[in-house]
């Protein structure tokens, strides 16, 4: 994969040449390099501050660059605490028997970070990263007709090939933000703009039935709707929240290879105590009434977090909530979640909670300083509720903005404990990425 990156790069380096090669940047606001695209591919906007050059444009069907990878160290050696769920998810752990397919995207931004290292030591480290696979994020509907590309890809790489979504695009998205960045809104038609993203998603997946499909759906929406009512936004996006998350599930449920999680937030968000039972009530009432789908699996936590699965010691920042790691949260939330009839398994992100112990307050979110690349990505958790450790948060693809006279500027990426100067969210943040790599914790 790196080699055939470096050779796409030897013909058409970043930043010399005066066209962008693919997956490149070609717009956006602030943005001074080349606004064409290699043969091959077009430039299709994604918002005010990117563009992007995707392949498959006018030109039929293009070769994608693509590898595999199967995980399988895990630094976690706890055995299982055992589930005695009155509830089973119908639908078994996905990523049992299964290549995880990684995202092109993702390593040419990583090969293009490396040319810019010097130190050969981190210059290897950082290539390595490029063999981890991470989820892909489709924050807006123009991205959709790109996983078709994907999911292609992943079924010339083999009969047992998977591929992680982030399903991200709910109108007035993140309703407790100071930013948000979606792009819909709900007074401006968003619950049909949604659900037509979500036919695009199911349109193209339904192109490749035999292609395993891992979908973390909406992070931070329901628990917004758990904890945060009392921002306006919040209360008055909660009902088409909850209508949209419903046609999501429901529609790509019908598919039939299709793995979901919800996003449930993190040990410091939905595991204080007085929030589990809200959040297993809103979880379970929201699946029954979207008619039990078989292909929910359970729930996602710590989604671009920097929570460890298991803490060796309580981060000071966690003082009072007894839950302060992944796994008490989940061991507290799963029985509540099976005793109201949801499935109660988990996919943990741990992307970059290699290191613990660097925020000042458990709610900082945005590049926080010191962090590093964690554990791989495993099946082998340790833990009967957790079906996978999985690397949801493409690290080195920035969180936000630390400029508070730039466009969608929130407050935590300033904050004393935010890696700062860092660029406009999803863009590339080189120092970040660096970091990641040489704290990053087992080593790369
Ligand atoms: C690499 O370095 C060049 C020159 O300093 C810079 O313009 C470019 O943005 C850097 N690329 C990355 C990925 O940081
Ligand atoms: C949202 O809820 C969380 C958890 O209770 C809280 O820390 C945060 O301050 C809330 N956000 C806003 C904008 O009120
Ligand atoms: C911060 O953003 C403003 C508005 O986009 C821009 O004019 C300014 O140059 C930026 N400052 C830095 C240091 O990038």
């Amino acid at each position: 994969m790196l080699s055939s990156v470096l050779a796409l790069l030897a013909v058409a380096p970043f930043f010399v040449n005066a066209q962008s090669p693919v997956y490149g940047q070609c717009g956006g606001q602030g943005y001074t390099g080349p606004t064409t695209c290699a043969s091959g591919s077009t430039c299709v906007y994604s918002n005010p501050y990117y563009s992007q050059c995707l392949p498959g444009s006018q030109t039929g069907s293009t070769t994608t660059t693509t590898t595999t990878h199967s995980s399988s160290s895990s630094s976690h050696t706890t055995t299982s605490t055992g589930s005695t769920g009155s509830s089973t998810p119908a639908a078994g752990n996905p990523y049992t028997g299964y290549t995880v397919f990684n995202s092109p995207y993702y390593a040419s931004e990583i090969a293009a970070a490396v040319e810019n290292i010097t130190d050969a030591t981190t210059k290897s480290k950082a290539s390595s990263v490029a063999d981890i696979p991470t989820f892909i994020w489709f924050d807006q509907v123009a991205k959709v007709p790109q996983l078709g590309t994907y999911l292609a890809a992943a079924q010339a790489q083999g009969s047992k090939s998977l591929v992680q979504i982030v399903v991200y695009d709910l109108p007035d998205r993140d309703c407790a933000a100071a930013a948000s960045n979606g792009e819909f809104t709900i007074q401006d038609n968003g619950q049909a703009n949604y659900e037509n993203y979500i036919d695009q998603i199911v349109a193209q997946i339904k192109q490749y039935p035999d292609v395993r499909v891992v979908a973390v759906i909406e992070p931070d929406s329901l628990a917004n709707l758990v904890t945060n009512l009392s921002v306006a936004e919040c209360s008055a996006a909660q009902t088409t929240y909850i209508a949209c998350i419903t046609y999501a599930i429901q529609q790509l449920n019908t598919l039939g290879n299709v793995y979901m999680y919800l996003d449930a937030g993190h040990a410091g968000w939905l595991g204080w105590p007085a929030n589990l039972q809200p959040a297993a009530n809103l979880f379970s009432s929201l699946y029954k009434n979207a008619n039990s789908p078989s292909m929910v699996r359970g729930l996602a936590t710590n989604v671009a977090n920097y929570n460890a699965l298991v803490a060796s010691s309580p981060d000071p920042i966690t003082q009072g909530n007894p839950n302060y790691d992944e796994i008490l949260y989940i061991q507290a939330l799963a029985p509540l979640l099976e005793s109201a009839g949801f499935p109660a398994q988990f996919i943990v992100d741990q992307g970059r909670s290699g290191v613990q112990n660097i925020r000042s307050q458990w709610g900082d979110w945005c590049n926080v300083k010191g962090a590093g690349f964690g554990t791989r990505p495993t099946t082998n958790t340790g833990y009967s509720q957790v079906d996978a450790i999985v690397w949801v948060k493409p690290g080195g693809e920035c969180d936000g903005t630390s400029n508070s006279s730039a466009p969608r500027y929130d407050y935590h990426c300033s904050l004393s404990d935010a890696d700062q100067p860092s660029p406009q969210a999803g863009t590339w943040f080189q120092e970040y990425f660096v970091t990641l790599v040489t704290a990053a914790n087992p080593a790369l």
